[in-house]
């Protein structure tokens, strides 16, 4: 009863921000997102009849395992009962999991966590989950871009059409491939500009959304950018993802500016990228920029771009580091 999965995390190119129901995790809106080849997480869960309580052990990338505490454990164990009462099992587990990537940059590794978490639980208790179902079950972790994490290369995480009904929905949103990694080759180059910074945990903040006057305006104009950035991807259409891409993250940060209370993530340097990156488009090398519930700014353009990106934003002054992805495949088992 021991399985080992690994899984991406990605990068929204239309977020999700804003949730309608926090117990079932349901967005207000879809969000399409690439799953990141680099920013990997490994667990290993094994249920153990020996065991009285659940273990969790944490490798951040660079230091040494640490046994979960406090929320992150609460989150962890309370996404193994979910599973559990699925299987009809009360067995506790031992996990280990591991993140080949900075955790505390701000780059999703609850996403990546939780996909890897499902993935390996599921596996471990033999239950017959689809993909389908894995990433329903990957968004009810609590954090909701897991889902996206799951399938592999583009992903959408959708929501039915008509109105809020909380069953239905509950049934109907999950996330899917719209194109695998080899459709496209393009590239995020995440530009870290404060590695001290965790990301604050959306979960409070996407209930804090609709107090934004701006919110509205968000979701009026969704469903037009989503299309968009399904066309982009189908058509391999860099110019218009990005258009798409910076309008999206541009509108979810307006939203959290004027939340109340406001929430500001952007930095001096997340503003120095911004720059660099409109700048760099204006002289014909075409990169796009967007920002997470974070300072770290990541830079979209083609794999063909990737090492030029790389090498001008580690010349930024206020870049610490970056780490350069190209497309990810799926969440899987590998053990
Ligand atoms: C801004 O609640 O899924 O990254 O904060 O990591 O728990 P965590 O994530 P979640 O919110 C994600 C918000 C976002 C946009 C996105 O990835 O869609």
């Amino acid at each position: 009863m021991s399985t080992t999965a690994v899984a991406p995390a990605n990068i929204a190119f239309i977020k999700y921000w804003g949730v309608q129901d926090t117990a079932r995790i349901l967005p207000y809106n879809g969000s399409i997102s690439m799953n990141l080849d680099r920013c990997l997480t490994t667990t290993t869960v094994t249920f153990d009849e020996t065991l009285t309580e659940d273990e969790v052990t944490l490798t951040l990338y660079g230091q040494r395992p640490q046994a979960a505490v406090g929320m992150q454990r609460t989150r962890v164990t309370a996404h193994l009962d979910r599973l559990r009462e699925l299987a009809g099992v009360a067995t506790r587990a031992q996990v280990v999991s591991e993140n080949n990537f900075p955790s505390d940059a701000g780059i999703a590794s609850s996403a990546a966590g939780f996909a890897a978490l499902t993935v390996a639980t599921a596996g471990a208790l033999g239950l017959d989950a689809d993909e389908r179902a894995l990433t329903r079950l990957a968004r009810l972790s609590g954090s909701g871009s897991a889902a996206r994490s799951v399938p592999g290369g583009y992903v959408e995480w959708c929501i039915p059409a008509g109105p809020f009904e909380a069953e239905r929905w509950d049934h109907e949103s999950y996330a899917f491939s719209i194109a695998p990694p080899e459709h496209w080759a393009l590239a995020d180059v995440v530009a870290v500009v404060d590695a001290g910074a965790k990301k604050i945990g959306s979960a409070e903040n996407h209930k804090l959304a609709t107090s934004s006057p701006y919110f509205g305006v968000r979701l009026s104009e969704i469903a037009t950018r989503l299309a968009a950035t399904r066309s982009a991807i189908a058509a391999r259409d860099l110019t218009l993802l990005g258009e798409m891409t910076e309008a999206d993250h541009i509108s979810m940060h307006a939203v959290c500016m004027t939340s109340r209370p406001a929430s500001f993530y952007w930095a001096a340097g997340t503003m120095q990228v911004i720059h660099a990156v409109r700048e760099w488009r204006s002289q014909g090398l075409e990169a796009y920029h967007t920002t997470d519930a974070g300072p770290n700014v990541h830079v979209v353009c083609a794999v063909r771009d990737m090492v030029e990106i790389t090498r001008r934003l580690g010349e930024l002054p206020l870049v610490q580091f970056t780490i350069a992805n190209t497309v990810g495949a799926s969440a899987r088992i590998i053990g």
